[in-house]
């Protein structure tokens, strides 16, 4: 990833995925919640959060640091940053003990809906020139019996070749390598992009202070992100890897699994090409 004074910063990365999280939740009303519940799962939280204290003898220096280091999180508005990276995962895991068909990922901060509707064969929206490998990536949606899932709608957004996603990297249009993909009659799709670049999680804020201070690296490995959906069938949210790329072994946002990881192959042409079939669960 080169750095420009156009690259954005984790203020900027972290209030726009804020924003975005609101937005998404204005179409959800709060569910009610029993204060068993809250107390059973605040309690175990809590109860973590002790255990933590006493094994490792937190001192108040350190309390404190932690509390200013939470108050800078939320005023940079990385919470969203911070919880899809160290957090979903295990979210994602729980949801996918009662999910068939093709593992789900997590979603991570950057999914922006309402994005053009392509059809089956289709590029996605790229400034003139777009920098990178290009990429066909094709494939079937099936239901898990096998059938072909006609007019399913493949989601999909990715970051670009230096690492930075439309909608959040202000130098980037609106809607740069994202769209919804719809399948053919036999549930067929062949989508033209490019090749994303690993992405890093923002240094310069909260998140990536952690991240140093603690030794870790801030990488994820190149990913695509994907919700296919279908009328009667159960969305599913995830990502697909890249074989052989760089930080598969050691995602910070520990979200590969073996079954994501895609095998691309040259075409001679300087262009990769990808076959993934999506199998959707029925109900
Ligand atoms: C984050 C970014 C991603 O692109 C992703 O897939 C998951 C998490 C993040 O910065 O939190
Ligand atoms: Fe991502």
């Amino acid at each position: 990833m080169t750095s420009t004074d156009q690259s954005p910063t984790a203020r900027g990365s972290g209030t726009s995925a804020t924003q975005a999280f609101r937005a998404s939740r204005q179409e959800h009303t709060a569910a009610a919640v029993s204060a068993e519940r809250v107390s059973s799962v605040v309690g175990r939280i809590l109860a973590g959060v002790h255990d933590a204290i006493r094994a490792e003898k937190v001192t108040y220096d350190e309390f404190q640091a932690a509390k200013q280091w939470l108050i800078d999180l939320g005023e940079g508005g990385e919470w969203p940053l911070f919880l899809d990276v160290f957090v979903e995962h295990v979210v994602e895991d729980v949801a996918a003990e009662t999910q068939q068909g093709t593992k789900g990922s997590i979603l991570g901060p950057y999914y922006l809906p309402g994005q053009r509707k392509l059809p089956s064969v289709a590029s996605l929206p790229a400034r003139p020139g777009e920098q990178g490998t290009p990429l066909v990536f094709a494939g079937q949606v099936r239901d898990t019996d096998g059938n072909p899932v006609a007019g399913a709608e493949l989601d999909i957004w990715h970051a670009d070749s230096e690492g930075y996603y439309s909608g959040f990297a202000p130098h980037l249009p609106d809607g740069n390598l994202r769209g919804v993909v719809v399948t053919d009659g036999q549930g067929r799709f062949e989508i033209s992009t490019v090749q994303p670049a690993p992405y890093q999680i923002p240094t310069d804020g909260p998140t990536g202070r952690l991240i140093d201070a603690a030794g870790w690296h801030p990488w994820r490995p190149a990913h695509l992100h994907l919700i296919v959906r279908a009328p009667g069938c159960r969305p599913i949210t995830t990502q697909l890897y890249f074989e052989g790329g760089e930080w598969l072994d050691s995602d910070i946002a520990q979200a590969t699994k073996p079954e994501l990881v895609l095998t691309p192959v040259e075409q001679g042409d300087g262009t990769l090409r990808s076959e993934y079939d999506f199998v959707l669960e029925r109900g």
